[in-house]
């Protein structure tokens, strides 16, 4: 990818998913521009006013998002069992970061998918993507609970990876969901993003995505282009909500963590993809009950095609 640069690995490989995916692709757009309303309707409705996502984002602090309660009370017990203690599953690359999350877990606390699938989330998520979505089930994860904490970080006092600066060239684009497990303060590591307009001036800026720049920027760097002041911290209290386009918004997270920060992240996306990781991994196939609504079906099952 390096040396082909970002965009245009994204380009090879957006073309490849379209030969396998465009059918796909075409109806998943189909059905946002003709069925959205009855899917949403079949799927229990909204039950609040519309969340926009303006210039790349949108934060919620209202708790009132379906299930969100129930995840809050589950997402406990999960933390209250396996935080502080470095998982099985944890990813050696991101010694400060893992996900406390199992596939099980997604049958034994049913809250997480009633979240992620409900009609209030999914149409914030539609409109943004213009298609119905699909939870990825590659890269990134489409569900996490992951614990942010300075005291597994091998390399405190070096931010590399996803603490530094980035847009997610997996899909395009991409919206993230973030959920506050526990209030968050600039001490917990928050999530950081510059949003979408600045981002992308940012973009053409620094040659972002070409083939002279790394994936990952400096501070020095982005703050030469772009005022300080434009980034957004997600500092809030527990239960607080983000809908972001990953894709388009720089961001970084979990920097010096000194007390651990507990968010489930939720990934959608379109049908073709911006990366290769769906023909080189193993596939996250979610729990999918016979009496489960069209629309929970399509955005569990990406293979899916009507
Ligand atoms: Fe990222």
């Amino acid at each position: 990818m390096s040396r082909l640069g970002i965009a245009n690995t994204m380009r090879l490989a957006y073309s490849y998913n379209r030969l396998k995916f465009h059918r796909q692709d075409r109806w998943r757009r189909t059905l946002y521009q003709t069925q959205l309303g009855t899917l949403l309707e079949e799927n229990g409705g909204l039950s609040r006013p519309p969340i926009e996502m303006k210039d790349g984002w949108a934060i919620d602090t209202s708790m009132s998002l379906p299930h969100l309660d129930r995840v809050l009370d589950d997402s406990e017990k999960i933390i209250a069992e396996r935080c502080g203690q470095r998982t099985s599953s944890t990813d050696a690359y991101r010694s400060y970061f893992q996900n406390l999350g199992t596939p099980e877990d997604l049958q034994r606390y049913p809250a997480f998918l009633d979240f992620a699938t409900s009609s209030d989330v999914l149409s914030v998520v539609s409109h943004y993507l213009q298609c119905i979505p699909a939870l990825s089930t590659t890269l990134p994860s489409g569900i996490r609970l992951v614990e942010s904490n300075a005291a597994f970080d091998d390399q405190p006092d070096n931010p590399r990876d996803s603490q530094l600066y980035h847009m997610d060239y997996y899909s395009l684009p991409l919206v993230y969901i973030l959920v506050l497990l526990r209030d968050t303060t600039p001490e917990h590591g928050p999530w950081t993003f510059l949003p979408r307009g600045v981002s992308q001036k940012a973009r053409r800026a620094l040659n972002y995505w070409s083939r002279r720049r790394g994936y990952r920027i400096s501070d020095e760097d982005i703050y030469s282009v772009v005022d300080r002041k434009e980034a957004i911290q997600f500092c809030y209290p527990r239960g607080t909500v983000v809908f972001i386009e990953s894709s388009g918004c720089f961001h970084y997270g979990s920097r010096n963590s000194i007390k651990p920060r507990f968010q489930l992240m939720l990934a959608y996306t379109g049908a073709c993809r911006t990366d290769f990781s769906e023909a080189i991994m193993p596939h996250q196939v979610y729990p999918l009950r016979d009496s489960d609504s069209r629309l929970r079906k399509i955005v569990l099952n990406k293979n899916m095609l009507g």
